[in-house]
């Protein structure tokens, strides 16, 4: 067992102070020595010895659930390194070699809980390149293999993988911190009659042998490493942007992300040129854990945002922000992460205002206003208050603790406040500079605060007050300063909420033709549903859904909160539906507050746990494993078995 730096604390401190570093920039031996990493959920030490470039030739096998891969690096080494330290979680190591063939020796420590073991490799003087020879396990967390069945077309298996936040090392051996980047090519073989696609420059049509090159040439991440293969189709959408799904829905995908050239325009005016030639996106089986996840050209979605109206697109300008906030600016830990997540979704608001216009922007603010407090008022009723500081304290935790509402929507709120505060021209033009000039580097909060009191406070003489940061960044709760998002349009659906709990019938309320004409973006139907009344009789449900049918809605937001009422109020009728989609979709977000409601009482956990017995096997590891804690699975399995 080697010794890792989480057994030597005075170690750790002293490599506190990252700043916007990047290895690929380091051309002679003493630069790594400049590169202090402070992540507490990766065995690298960087200072010592740091990848710059991964060549990645890998065979995935669809009847082992197996990828046979070698992961060849050039390395950077300060004057004397003995090692080099990369992170894995249960890969199995088969030989790991230098630039000329020649055998290094290496070990592994002990696997830790989530963060897995340190693959320490010995280095000689003149050590320039790492060639691993490894296999993943059928169990890898990052992998999702479904069989034909679980796709839309259900004739052909289907991969993707998930890496954020610590994930990518269950699939590749690699220095696994947002601190560190790097550029990739690889050589993917996949059976024949199926589409590869990476993170990476990527082919538009299947080739005849099932071997596809990839080149990502800008310096990414290990958490933005990103494999699917399958039964995929293309299909443009615009210049620089188009479409990936199993060609069953390819058309709808098309149709529904028409606007996604729009949103690069809108983006690019605000905050400078896109960095990363094309933005594609790719629409995934409905088991894909997250609504989307920005791996760079080439976004993972759910399908859960086909809702055939287009009402639900702000997930796409989300993950494209994350182009500038997260892919170019990364936060330099998860502790940072309202960096990634809180930029993003100020930028992606902006966006939709100026691709939508501002009253439907701020239906968007609202909605993200309740979502935060319902966030606080949930964590603080738990007494974890410090998972409300946007700084976050995920030592010796699991990064996927902090990935809350806070990082977003506190973060965005932050950021808007900022905003109001010194007006909108200030605050791009800060915004553009801060982007630019921190393009392919890693960020602290601290970093962000100097930088922020420099080049947007001190350069206009405003003045700021001194509990700014301790009351946004490093302190619990919503400030009483936040900002007041406002939208006329929620107010109506208020009154129209507002008449019908005093018992005018809602055919009244919203006639016919409105409802035909779809009056109500999806937004006011999802503000009208968390609107209802937390007592409802059977007829109130029943008058809703004959007249709504909301129960069969094909919008997976709408859905979601009204089941939240089918499971409260007991109302049967909604039971099989709620079933249906629980079997079909994979997306936290939504398993999260549908079993959870489950959860609260005795026979609603009976239920949750017979859904789940027929789902589980459609879910992600990402989903499986906050359900499994949800439902105390293991433990409830192993009753079973007594
Ligand atoms: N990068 C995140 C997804 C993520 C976060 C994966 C943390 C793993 C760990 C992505 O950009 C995201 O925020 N997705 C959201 C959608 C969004 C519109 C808020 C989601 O999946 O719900
Ligand atoms: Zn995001």
């Amino acid at each position: 067992m080697i010794r890792s730096k989480f057994s030597l604390p005075a170690m750790a401190l002293a490599m506190i102070s990252v700043v916007a570093c990047n290895p690929t920039e380091t051309n002679d031996e003493t630069t790594t020595n400049e590169m202090k990493l402070n992540d507490h959920h990766s065995f690298s030490l960087p200072e010592e010895a740091v990848i710059t470039h991964l060549n990645w030739v890998a065979n995935v096998d669809f009847d082992k659930n197996v990828i046979s891969a070698t992961a060849e690096y050039d390395i950077k080494t300060s004057s004397g390194a003995e090692k080099i330290i990369l992170d894995i979680n249960n890969l199995n190591i088969l030989s790991v070699e230098d630039q000329s063939g020649n055998q290094l020796e290496f070990t592994s420590g002990d696997a830790q809980p989530f963060l897995g073991s340190p693959l320490s490799i010995q280095l000689a003087n003149n050590t320039t390149k790492i060639k691993i020879t490894y296999t993943t396990n059928p169990d890898a967390e990052a992998l999702q293999w479904l069989s034909p069945q679980q796709t839309s077309a259900e004739t052909m298996p289907f991969l993707f993988t998930q890496s954020q936040a610590i994930l990518c090392r269950s699939w590749i051996p690699v220095q696994d911190s947002p601190g560190i980047r790097f550029s990739y090519n690889a050589h993917v073989t996949v059976p024949k009659g199926m589409l590869a696609l990476m993170s990476a420059e990527n082919p538009q049509q299947k080739s005849e042998t099932g071997e596809y090159d990839f080149v990502m040439k800008q310096p990414i991440p290990a958490y933005l490493m990103a494999l699917a293969a399958g039964d995929i189709s293309y299909k443009k959408v615009g210049n620089r942007t188009g479409v990936y799904a199993e060609p069953t829905i390819i058309e709808a995908a098309a149709w529904e992300f028409e606007e996604m050239e729009d949103m690069v325009v809108a983006a690019e005016d605000l905050y400078g040129p896109y960095q990363w030639d094309v933005y594609d996106l790719i629409v995934l089986p409905p088991s894909f854990p997250f609504g989307g996840m920005e791996n760079p050209r080439l976004t993972f979605a759910t399908p859960t945002i086909l809702a055939g109206d287009r009402s639900l697109t702000s997930l796409v300008a989300h993950e494209l922000a994350h182009s500038w906030s997260g892919n170019l600016v990364t936060n330099a830990n998860w502790d940072d992460f309202w960096l990634n997540e809180g930029f993003t979704v100020y930028f992606e608001q902006r966006i939709m205002e100026a691709v939508y216009g501002r009253d439907y922007s701020e239906m968007l603010a609202v909605l993200s206003m309740q979502d935060l407090e319902a966030t606080i008022s949930d964590l603080t009723g738990k007494g974890e208050e410090v998972d409300t500081h946007l700084k976050l304290r995920l030592t010796n935790r699991n990064p996927d603790d902090g990935m809350t509402d806070i990082a977003y929507n506190k973060g965005y709120f932050f950021l808007r406040l900022l905003e109001e505060k010194v007006g909108r021209e200030l605050f791009d033009n800060f915004l553009k500079a801060y982007f630019t000039e921190n393009s392919f580097k890693s960020m602290t909060t601290e970093a962000f605060i100097s930088y922020l009191d420099k080049n947007l406070f001190e350069a206009n003489g405003i003045l700021v007050e001194p509990e700014l940061y301790d009351q946004w960044i490093y302190g619990p709760g919503l400030p009483e300063n936040h900002p007041l998002p406002v939208s006329d349009r929620f107010d109506k659906v208020d009154a129209v909420v507002n008449d019908w709990v005093n018992e005018t019938p809602i055919g009244l309320l919203i006639p016919q033709e409105d409802l035909l004409a779809k009056k109500w973006s999806s937004h006011e139907w999802l503000h009208f549903i968390r609107h209802l009344p937390d007592e409802m009789t059977t007829a109130q449900m029943n008058e809703l859904d004959d007249y709504l049918q909301f129960t069969y809605s094909g919008n997976s937001e709408i859905l979601t909160a009204w089941m939240i009422h089918v499971l409260k109020h007991e109302y049967e009728p909604g039971y099989q539906n709620l079933e249906n989609f629980l079997v079909s979709a994979g997306r936290r977000k939504f398993l999260v507050p549908l079993y959870g409601e489950m959860a609260k009482t005795e026979s609603g956990m009976a239920m949750a746990r017979k859904i789940y017995s027929k789902a589980r096997k459609n879910y992600h590891f990402v989903s499986t494993s906050t359900i499994d804690e949800l439902l105390n699975w293991q433990i409830a399995e192993r009753n079973q078995q007594k």
